[in-house]
């Protein structure tokens, strides 16, 4: 049966984009055009259960109710840095969202996320929010980025990602069980490193060319 907590986008054109992403030699340029494109793809599926309404318009042979997305603009929010990939291509689908970014970094001695950055749009609590960052691995940064969405109003939100592990899923679902997680697969495992395996490496090293 389907898990309505976790959908795995199967879609060819996303798995064959991915299993390009993935290889060691995909060269920075590559790998950042490949994840605009699979982010749209995304995209399209992370959108699939917006609220619609209709409006009346006329075309050019007569009048109708035609349909037309309900409520306010949704609002995407990267967590910084991978997530900047995912937003480019994603904004490019719906130019008209809104855009927010969650900063974090782990401390080195209790190893809990830690806010540096927050800006999200105003009345968040009326939008559809899509928050996004390619790789859920621990699930710390994730757990801890939706928990300051929820705190600053945030009713509707939905998690996008490119790759999860087993125990980033698991301890969203636990932490978040309302936020529904779409990706494009569900890997094996974490590693020690806490990498995802067999993954693709650092995302945000492989968007960036910082490695
Ligand atoms: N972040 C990454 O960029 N890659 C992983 O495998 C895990 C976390």
């Amino acid at each position: 049966m389907p898990d309505p907590h976790l959908t795995i986008v199967d879609h060819p054109l996303v798995q064959h984009k991915l299993s390009l992403m993935r290889e060691v030699t995909t060269s920075t340029a590559v790998f950042r055009q490949l994840l605009r494109e699979i982010s749209q793809l995304l995209a399209y599926e992370v959108t699939r259960e917006l609220p619609m309404t209709s409006k009346r318009i006329t075309t050019p042979m007569q009048e109708m109710d035609a349909p037309a997305l309900a409520g306010r603009k949704l609002a995407l929010v990267s967590i910084l840095r991978a997530g900047n990939g995912l937003l480019d291509g994603m904004l490019e689908l719906i130019p008209s969202a809104r855009v927010g970014f969650v900063g974090l970094y782990r401390d080195e001695e209790t190893l809990k996320p830690v806010q540096y950055y927050f800006k999200v749009p105003e009345a968040l609590e009326q939008r559809t929010v899509i928050a996004v960052d390619p790789m859920l691995a621990t699930g710390n940064s994730s757990v801890a980025a939706i928990d300051l969405l929820k705190q600053a109003g945030a009713k509707n939100i939905r998690f996008l990602c490119l790759l999860a592990a087993p125990e980033g899923v698991a301890r969203m679902k636990e932490a978040h069980p309302d936020v529904p997680i779409v990706t494009a697969a569900l890997d094996s495992h974490l590693n020690e490193n806490g990498y995802i395996v067999p993954g693709l490496g650092d995302a945000g090293d492989r968007m960036f060319g910082t490695k």
